[in-house]
């Protein structure tokens, strides 16, 4: 088992250069199912969950090659099962995305139940209304989905929810599908936009990405043979902004489209925080007590979930009374307990929770409960007086690369250490 040790207080001070987005990546590397053909991906990052998927894909007949670090060639020429690994695909959340992609490909496909983190109930069945619509049977049972199709149609499909996952994994399903589909009431997240620009590169035609209604008009095939890079990480670059504030740091995100923070930036100067922003970087830096402010998770381009308990460090030692209300993730608060183990005092109840400030957290042993939650703990660690232990990093490395690292380099006194 591992966990990091770290000691705190520290400022944190100087430049952290984002990686690519996971929560494209994740969509991206299934994607490259729909090619029959060579392409190449690069800002990838080099997280567990971007291996666990290259691993799925590889069983499945592609032939993957890392150039460097954070660049992959993909062939998708002899994929040759239609049924995922059903251990790896349980293993994380994101895997459904393999139903979309194969029922666009060959018609037919079997995964795990997807898992992932434990943020309550998360159900799928937009995604299978969804592919039903698109003329797809989809049977769930004994864990695992299994969905086919003997030839998908196009549709208007209008979501009764806003969903990140049921809008991309419609949209693949729909690239190669006869006729318009059209989504309705579709997510808006970077992320939507950077799997409909991928696909647009290697010859889908997607229109509206980015707004609630997007067009695909279904082509015959996919071409590859193009390089493709990944969006920056805006939940990365929001919890390096968020780690300035807690820490009363001053850092430099660089690598990361700003237009895409704005709900962030927003809230670190109400709560008094001062933020340059350059376009392609942004910086950070407070030296004082940050002022109270309550918040409201949202869909993009509200305040983004996946942000929350980062939010929540610098809420803790705010000055005065916050509150979060989560929309999206009713197991989202788990994290408080563990803030409240350094010093916080915070009661959560069902979807929201009250922040009483306090004056400073203090070093304790703590448990990541997901992955941002993790991330979060790492924040708390630096900003608290004394040694901080957590454990679970399982959950952390899923989604940001070298984290330790990063904060190190801005004057973390961090260490991963094996028990
Ligand atoms: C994605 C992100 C995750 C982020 C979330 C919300 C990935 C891999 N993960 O997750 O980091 O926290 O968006 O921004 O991109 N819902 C249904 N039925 C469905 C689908 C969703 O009821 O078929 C509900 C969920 O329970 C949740 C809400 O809709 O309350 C939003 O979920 P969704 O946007 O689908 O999240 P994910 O795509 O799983």
């Amino acid at each position: 088992m591992e966990k990091l040790i770290i000691t705190g207080p520290t400022p944190l001070k100087g430049e952290v250069e984002i990686n690519g987005a996971k929560n494209a990546a994740v969509a991206i590397l299934p994607a490259t199912l729909l090619i029959d053909g060579v392409c190449t991906i690069n800002n990838l990052p080099n997280i567990s969950d971007v291996q666990i998927l290259c691993k799925i894909l590889e069983e499945m007949g592609a032939k993957i090659t890392w150039n460097n670090n954070n660049e992959i060639t993909i062939d998708t020429r002899n994929i040759n099962k239609t049924q995922a690994p059903l251990d790896l695909t349980s293993k994380f959340r994101a895997s459904y995305y393999l139903i979309g992609a194969m029922l666009g490909r060959t018609g037919e496909i079997q995964v795990g139940m997807p898992g992932g983190c434990k943020l309550g109930a998360r159900p799928i069945d937009q995604h299978i209304k969804g592919f039903e619509l698109l003329g797809a049977d989809v049977i769930v049972e004994k864990g695992t989905i299994t969905a086919k199709a003997k030839c998908l149609h196009s549709n208007s499909i209008y979501m009764d929810i806003v969903s990140v996952g049921a809008t991309i994994n419609v949209m693949l399903a729909a690239v190669l599908a006869k006729g318009t589909t059209i989504i309705d009431n579709a997510a808006k997240e970077p992320h939507i936009v950077d799997v409909a620009n991928f696909l647009n590169t290697m010859g889908a035609d997607i229109r509206g990405a980015g707004t609630d209604v997007i067009k695909i008009n279904g082509v015959e095939k996919l071409h590859g043979d193009a390089t493709y890079s990944v969006v920056p990480d805006q939940i990365e670059a929001g919890t390096f902004m968020l780690a300035a504030m807690a820490s009363k740091g001053d850092v430099l995100i660089k690598n990361c489209i700003t237009k895409h923070l704005e709900s962030i930036t927003a809230k670190i100067v109400e709560i008094g925080g001062n933020v340059e922003d350059n376009g392609d970087s942004i910086r950070v830096w407070y030296n004082k007590r940050p002022n109270k402010s309550n918040i409201k998770t949202l869909p993009y381009p509200g305040f983004p979930t996946d942000l929350q308990p980062q939010m929540g460090v610098v809420l803790a030692t705010a000055n005065g009374t916050s509150i979060i209300n989560e929309s999206i993730w009713e197991s989202r608060f788990q994290y408080t307990a563990e803030l409240n183990k350094m010093g916080a005092n915070i009661t959560a109840q069902g979807k929201s929770a009250i922040f009483e400030g306090v004056d400073e957290l203090f070093g304790a042993p703590v448990y990541s409960t997901d992955l941002r939650a993790g991330a979060a703990l790492i924040i708390a660690g630096v900003s608290a007086n004394g040694i901080t232990e957590v454990y679970n990093l399982q959950y952390i490395d899923r989604g940001y690369e070298n984290i330790e690292e990063k904060f190190r380099k801005l004057g973390a006194n961090i260490q991963r250490i094996k028990e």
